[in-house]
């Protein structure tokens, strides 16, 4: 029977953003092998209500497991923020997703204890961040902006564009106030980078999910017993929707060529 520390993590996005995950899986962990789903044919999930978040989270998930996987990285924050538990209760392969790992760290490096928390609207409407950063300091004082704009200048390539300068300054420029420490709760912001730095200035700590996600990731993985060692490595893409627009934005967000990658029709009986 093949080792189990082989099996591939797999890992789910609403669409491309999740790229910036994976991204920091391959550098922290390099020896693992990864699937990578999509779900481009879906994607945003930002906008959607919590129940049918759920149900994509849960669809993609399934096709995950029945490829095979040793543990499920949920790279997406609006399905992290509301799919989390119905994921860990219908699974059973160890699932992270992205919300407790950046809550955990932004908690720990808040100097002031004055968090500003961005994402999505699901994201922020789920208030899952807010939860689980008081969950590890009560006293912080927690702030929360949905910033959708941001998406769309991701994926387009502009975080340094004059635009999305001027867009982070209409969303962050008079809510920061007293924040001392920003969470970044969406695939998408670490490209948007340059454009929230010239507003925050270097005072403020930003908290990018990504590479705490894949900190947790190894941590996970050495708890269970399921790190790989030295070996060559495997690495697929799954995507709902036609690979293309997939393929010519995606290497941006994975920051290297991205691996094959291949259309999937979930669950086509149902099409759910
Ligand atoms: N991946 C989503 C997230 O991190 C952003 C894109 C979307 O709205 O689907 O929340």
């Amino acid at each position: 029977m093949k080792n189990r520390s082989d099996m591939p993590l797999g890992v789910f996005d609403s669409g491309i953003g999740g790229l910036t995950v994976l991204r920091a899986i391959f550098e922290r962990l390099p020896f693992e092998n990864t699937l990578y789903l999509g779900d481009t044919a879906r994607v945003p999930y930002g906008t959607k209500s919590a129940e049918v978040v759920t149900r994509y989270a849960l669809n993609n998930t399934r096709f995950l497991v029945a490829q095979g996987i040793k543990l499920l990285v949920v790279a997406c924050n609006t399905a992290s923020a509301v799919a989390l538990p119905a994921l860990e209760k219908a699974l059973d392969v160890p699932v992270i997703g992205v919300i407790e790992p950046g809550a955990e760290r932004a908690a720990a490096l808040s100097g002031k204890g004055q968090v500003g928390v961005i994402g999505t609207e699901g994201t922020v409407a789920s208030g899952a961040y807010e939860r689980a950063l008081l969950a590890h300091r009560p006293e912080l004082k927690v702030r929360q902006r949905a910033c959708p704009l941001f998406v769309p200048l991701a994926e387009e390539g502009w975080g340094e564009h004059p635009v999305a300068r001027q867009v982070a300054k209409e969303y962050l420029a008079d809510w920061l106030e007293d924040v001392d420490t920003l969470l970044l709760g969406c695939t998408h912001y670490p490209l948007l980078v340059p454009a929230i730095r010239e507003v925050t200035g270097e005072g403020v700590t930003l908290v990018d999910s990504a590479g705490v996600v894949a900190d947790a990731v190894a941590a996970r993985l050495e708890a269970e017993d399921l790190a790989r060692g030295r070996a060559s490595v495997q690495h697929a893409c799954f995507v709902t929707d036609v690979p293309d627009r997939f393929r010519a934005v995606g290497t941006r967000f994975l920051g290297r060529p991205l691996p094959p990658t291949e259309q999937v029709d979930l669950d086509p009986g149902t099409g759910a």
